[in-house]
């Protein structure tokens, strides 16, 4: 095969990753829902190599980009010994996302899943997922998450068979089915670069006086969350999905420098959204992921009967209006 072109889903995590070691190795296992609308769209062709060393031209959103070029080439090159055709030939990448360059959502969890699904099936054959999860690992932690349908887990904790801090395994079929079709409405709070990357943010965690009460916390609520998940207990789900986002929050709060990535709106959202659940007893529940922008989570049900309140009260407080409506989907295709 010399060419093949995939789509990656984007994923939010339930329970945070925040904190690593090594080569890209947790600190504290995570589990995540996988998405849908937020998507990448990679075709990886190869062909007969002029150049020596690493031949690689990187095409993003149509048009070459020098930047991300570099980066894959350095990935790539942690993978030689892998995928030994990354020597032997030239290879073009055409690269796009499903959703606006304008909304601050990261798109390396999906291209980094993309790109690994591509480079796993070249050879032929069906990818094996596990490894296609350990190689998107490499490029970028989360979407090692990103290559399973609707759920997963990644991070060795003692009480889940076959979790892994090398890669993540797939966590869909233990759930009810309430969370197989869960919506996520991305409520855009603010698009600008944020002020720390992740990459710096996990490094603050070397040094965070509250890192150990947090990965043991992270420990506990996996194990907690993942048994309200099994028998459909939507209000425990919500106030441990909460607690998470906040405690991801308070972290970087209480990193040493300190930084805050939520805005004025984040706060406003929080607050709308806590008061028409007390309100109308809707469950519906907020995440965040390392930025300032809300995932409103709530089942598929509701989605009829919550949307003239998504529109008239949380629409307004985004930055140009702007929302995503996603959903649970089913992991990387082919296309
Ligand atoms: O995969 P990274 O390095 O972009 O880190 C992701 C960190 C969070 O999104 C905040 C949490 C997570 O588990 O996805």
């Amino acid at each position: 095969m010399n060419s093949i072109s995939y789509q990656a889903p984007s994923n939010i995590a339930l329970v945070k990753y925040w904190g690593k070691q090594g080569n890209q190795l947790p600190l504290n296992p995570s589990i995540s829902f996988t998405l849908s609308a937020c998507r990448t769209e990679t075709k990886m062709a190869l062909s007969e190599k002029i150049e020596s060393g690493m031949d690689v031209e990187l095409y993003f959103e149509g048009k070459r980009n020098e930047v991300f070029e570099r980066k894959i080439i350095a990935f790539f090159q942690k993978l030689e010994g892998d995928f030994p055709f990354l020597r032997e030939h030239k290879m073009v990448i055409h690269s796009s996302n499903t959703f606006p360059h304008s909304s601050g959502i990261a798109s390396s969890a999906s291209s980094m899943a993309a790109l690994a699904m591509c480079l796993c099936g070249i050879e032929g054959g069906e990818v094996d997922l596990k490894k296609a999860s350990y190689i998107a690992r490499l490029g970028s932690g989360s979407a090692c998450r990103s290559v399973y349908p609707q759920i997963a887990v990644w991070g060795k904790n003692n009480t889940i068979s076959n979790s892994s801090d090398e890669y993540a395994i797939p966590y869909a079929e233990e759930m009810d089915e309430v969370f197989h079709s869960f919506c996520d409405t991305i409520l855009i709070a603010s698009s600008g670069e944020k002020s720390v990357s992740s990459r710096a943010g996990h490094a603050l965690m070397d040094t965070n006086r509250f890192a150990k009460q947090r990965f043991a916390q992270a420990n506990e609520n996996l194990i907690d969350l993942i048994g309200a998940m099994r028998e459909g207990d939507i209000e425990r789900f919500g106030e441990i999905v909460e607690e998470e986002a906040l405690t991801l929050h308070a972290l970087m709060m209480t990193s040493s420098p300190s930084f805050i990535l939520m805005k004025p709106a984040t706060l406003l959202m929080i607050d709308e959204i806590r008061k028409f659940r007390e309100d109308t007893k809707h469950p519906v529940y907020f995440t965040l992921d390392a930025g300032p922008n809300i995932h409103l989570l709530y089942p598929a049900s509701i989605l009829s009967a919550i949307s003239p309140w998504i529109d008239e009260k949380l629409k307004p407080l985004c930055e140009n209006g702007i929302m995503i409506k996603d959903q649970v989907g089913h992991g990387p295709s082919t296309i």
